[in-house]
């Protein structure tokens, strides 16, 4: 099984995952880390070098590469991921994939996305704190109808990676 966590940015998808996979035993797999080892550039610089459907259109490559070369991982997708195409549907028509949604509220990505904001293309040129949840909100509002076919969810406000693994793991085995 190849468990695809999905999530908006800050929702915790790569340490979740990184932890939930050594826990497991499963090779842990970054979607962003995977997609600036096969281009060369860092997510920042292919944005702004190349573009963002260059992006899109390697990230989905890729992602379904590495679901064709693993059989037992946990992947990290970006938080764009699910939201273009018809990758939910092609997600789910898989059946070695479970996916799994990162719930974060509005107030929990706003305070861990505004002081790491930076290496994130979307997001840096936000200024204020406000302009940065006003953002959000909007943006997950559209995201929300792709981030709600995944097969389970798991809420992360005000919990540790070591709860949130164990629930993951309750809802799956
Ligand atoms: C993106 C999220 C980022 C990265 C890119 C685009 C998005 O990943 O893929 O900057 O569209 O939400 P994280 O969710 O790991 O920050």
């Amino acid at each position: 099984m190849n468990i695809v966590l999905i999530g908006y940015m800050g929702s915790g998808k790569s340490a979740v995952g990184s932890s939930l996979a050594k826990i497991l035993g499963v090779k842990f797999l970054d979607l962003d880390a995977e997609i600036e080892k096969e281009v060369g550039m860092t997510i920042p610089n292919i944005f702004d070098k190349k573009c963002e459907i260059y992006f899109r259109k390697k990230e989905k490559a890729i992602l379904f590469d590495l679901l064709k070369q693993h059989n037992k991982s946990v992947i990290a997708t970006g938080g764009g991921t699910p939201c273009y195409g018809t990758i939910m549907q092609e997600l789910a028509e898989k059946t070695n994939v479970s996916t799994i949604y990162l719930k974060a509220s509005l107030d929990t990505l706003t305070k861990r996305l505004a002081p790491e904001k930076e290496n994130r293309p979307l997001i840096a040129h936000l200024e204020t704190e406000v302009e940065l949840n006003d953002f959000i909100r909007k943006h997950l509002f559209e995201r929300n109808f792709y981030y709600f076919q995944s097969e389970n969810s798991v809420v992360v406000d005000n919990k540790t990676i070591q709860t949130i693994v164990e629930e993951i793991i309750a809802d799956l085995f």
